[in-house]
């Protein structure tokens, strides 16, 4: 694997997420989003976290400047032109993420990985508009991703099984467990997780349970870290619908 520089779109939870654990695990991270305003606010809050995790001796304050020192912040996808590997992790919908990657396959090396983080979106249509889609993949991590150690790689009908290998590299690096999908509705995680959310939601909606007790029974009683209401709230229900 030659992945050194990785450009990561939307600074959102995902995207800023993604990029914390790139410069965590020595990665160089571009990371770009429309307005300066969202990738400062990004980096402000690694910041945090970095600060809180010097204070828990899980990293020295020189770790901290080294990772920071990594990131550099953008609104212009010309800083791709020398990356290794491109992540969008945008809002849900096709046209946008399409609109992205033609753009970017004009600016990207060729033998640069482009790869987005969609979380139930079908990778060959987002991919079908590229000139290469061999070069294109589902790299789909979980929420909050410094802390979720899976990496669902989603294949799509076009995507190269040399990419898969590499795909798998990029996720141990990143210091995650990779696991491989076909390209299909919710891929594995979410097709079953979502039913889980929708589920407790009908469990509320029908008066059976208030949320709390929802909640409760299903951390107590089936070992879940989250209820399916929280779990919905930190996914946020626009990306569950
Ligand atoms: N960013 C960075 N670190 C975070 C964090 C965040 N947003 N949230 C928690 N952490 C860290 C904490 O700092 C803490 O670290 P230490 O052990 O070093 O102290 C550690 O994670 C545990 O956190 P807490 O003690 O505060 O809380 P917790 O033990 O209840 O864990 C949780 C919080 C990790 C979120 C846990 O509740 C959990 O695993 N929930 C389920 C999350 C899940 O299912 N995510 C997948 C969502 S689906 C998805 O993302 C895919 C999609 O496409 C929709």
């Amino acid at each position: 694997m030659n992945i050194k520089k990785i450009f990561v779109i939307g600074a959102g939870a995902m995207g800023a997420g993604i990029a914390q654990t790139g410069i965590t695990k020595g990665f160089d991270v571009v990371l770009n989003d429309i307005d300066m305003a969202f990738v400062e606010r990004a980096k402000a809050n690694m910041e945090k976290t970095f600060t809180k995790n010097v204070e828990k001796g899980k990293m020295t304050e020189e770790d901290k400047a080294a990772a920071l020192g990594r990131l550099t912040l953008t609104t212009d996808y010309a800083l791709a032109a020398d990356c290794d590997l491109v992540v969008e992790a945008i809002f849900e919908n096709y046209d946008a993420k399409q609109n992205i990657f033609k753009a970017l396959e004009e600016i990207v090396r060729e033998d640069c990985i482009l790869a987005t983080n969609t979380s139930s979106l079908s990778v060959t249509r987002i991919g079908s508009v590229l000139k290469n889609p061999a070069r294109f993949i589902g790299l789909h991590f979980f929420n909050p991703v410094p802390v979720m150690k899976l990496l669902e790689i989603v294949v799509g009908l076009r995507t190269s099984d040399e990419l898969v290998e590499t795909a798998k590299e990029i996720g141990i690096a990143l210091g995650k467990t990779p696991v491989v999908a076909k390209d299909n509705p919710g891929f594995i995680v979410n097709r079953c997780l979502v039913p889980y959310v929708n589920e407790g939601i009908n469990i509320l909606a029908e008066g059976v349970a208030c949320p709390e007790d929802i909640d409760t029974g299903l951390k107590l009683g089936a070992n879940h870290p989250m209820g399916p209401l929280e779990l919905g709230d930190l996914i946020g229900l626009d990306i569950i619908l």
